[in-house]
């Protein structure tokens, strides 16, 4: 009783510049050193994951404002900020706030970026307009990707050390290479220390470590219930991440670069794929060949927008029976129409394949017969005639026997006659 109410009151509590001295850090250390360097014309991409009511996220897009001047801001930064709670999303996406929750907005800032309606305080619409809030599930969603900057605070410590371990291995993909993680004043990165590097332990700031191929990345599936924390803060699993993953259709994803990023259970179990194969090119992977070849089908799908089917394909697996496969590779758009990856989709259609194949068989049985039916009942027709022919013929013979009969009788009539004469003559003599 006591954590989940503990949870209820604390969960969505938030304010501007929350720890004050780990945002200094992050503002002298961080943002100057590693951020701005960047090519002036280089897109900077920030993901505020669990940014609550958005404070968070304005934080951020004040310092970033502040370092780089309102105009580089505008053209280059993205803040991605997301949250389970779609209550907390919305007072995030009016970005109205009181008196009261923005005392700790330090006062040149707040008259800077804050412009007063009333008794609240309405966040400066043009920074306002390069955050984007969004819902995302933590434990079960796939990451943001191509992040410079990730910040992840007071969030993670709701969930237990394999949920951790699993989105912190997320978050090591999100970052590009050379990215900073910053935490809450009371995490730690309990688990996977091999994925980050302390770069201030104090003010929870830490980079990406660098690898060619990260091999450890078994956390991009929904995870199952087991795994999420007892104390896990009203929070529903995603239906479509279960949906996905429990599909009896095998399916994959890939990325806009081609990576693979989430496979489901049926994927996993026909096609051999693991944890490992997550985040690997496609080329590099045997499923962008076998059972067929994927990779002109996925640029025709993102280049025309358009389903591209494989039809007929044959699967062959070694120690299995063999099966015939529907493929389709499946564009994913988003509102404004633009490509964030490809599902290819394999659907085992062998059921199908040899229902159609008997019931073609039957068809042409049925057929066969019927032409039979008809070429017998041609035959009994001209029997029928024959035998009609054959009838009028006895009837006609029978008619002329008739004929000549009628004709013996008068024959002997007359010879009777000629008799009875002679017999009279023979008398009168
Ligand atoms: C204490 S707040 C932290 C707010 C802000 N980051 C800060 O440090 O001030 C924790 C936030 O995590 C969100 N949260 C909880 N579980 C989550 C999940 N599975 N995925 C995404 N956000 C989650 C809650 O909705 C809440 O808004």
């Amino acid at each position: 009783e006591f954590p989940h109410l503990f949870n209820t009151i604390l969960i969505n509590v938030t304010s501007f510049f929350r720890d004050p001295e780990a945002w200094d850090y992050l503002r002298d250390q961080v943002v100057p050193t590693v951020v701005l360097p960047q090519g002036h014309d280089q897109s900077l991409r920030v993901w505020v994951a669990g940014c609550a009511s958005g404070e968070e996220a304005c934080t951020v897009a004040m310092v970033l404002a502040e370092a780089m001047g309102r105009d580089a801001f505008r053209e280059r930064v993205k803040i991605y900020a997301t949250d389970l709670d779609d209550d907390a999303l919305n007072t995030s996406r009016h970005a109205t706030y009181t008196a009261r929750q923005v005392e700790s907005v330090p006062a040149e800032l707040l008259t800077k970026y804050f412009e007063r309606v009333g008794d609240r305080y309405v966040f400066d619409r043009e920074l306002r307009r390069s955050i984007v809030f969004g819902r995302h599930d933590l434990i079960n969603d796939a990451p943001i990707s191509r992040v410079d900057l990730l910040l992840c605070r007071n969030t993670l410590m709701y969930f237990n050390a394999e949920v951790q371990e699993r989105i912190v291995s997320r978050f090591n993909f999100a970052l590009n290479e050379g990215g900073f993680l910053f935490l809450g004043r009371a995490e730690t990165l309990l688990t996977h220390t091999n994925l980050f590097l302390p770069v201030d332990l104090k003010n929870r700031v830490f980079s990406k470590v660098t690898r060619g191929r990260v091999r450890d990345r078994s956390f991009m599936f929904p995870l199952p219930k087991s795994f999420t924390n007892d104390v896990e803060p009203g929070v529903e699993p995603s239906l479509s991440g279960a949906a996905f993953e429990q599909s009896t259709v095998a399916a994959i994803v890939l990325n806009a670069e081609g990576l693979l990023v989430q496979f489901n259970e049926r994927a996993r179990t026909t096609f051999g794929l693991n944890a490992r194969d997550l985040g690997r090119p496609i080329q590099d992977l045997e499923i962008s060949y076998r059972p067929v070849e994927l990779r002109s089908g996925m640029e025709q799908a993102a280049v025309q927008k358009r389903v591209i089917i494989h039809r007929d394909v044959a699967w062959n697996p070694p120690g299995a029976s063999s099966a015939t496969l529907e493929v389709r590779l499946i564009p994913l758009q988003n509102d404004r129409k633009e490509v964030l990856g490809i599902m290819v989709s394999f659907e085992d259609v062998t059921q199908m394949k040899r229902l159609q194949t008997e019931l073609m068989t039957f068809n042409q049985e049925l057929e066969t017969a019927y032409e039979e039916v008809q070429s017998t009942n041609e035959e009994l027709q001209t029997t029928n005639e024959e035998l009609q022919s054959t009838v009028e013929e006895l009837e006609t013979t029978n008619e002329e026997l008739q004929s000549t009969n009628e004709e013996l009788e008068t024959m002997n009539e007359e010879l009777q006659s000629a008799n009875e004469e002679l017999e009279t003559i023979n008398e009168e003599l």
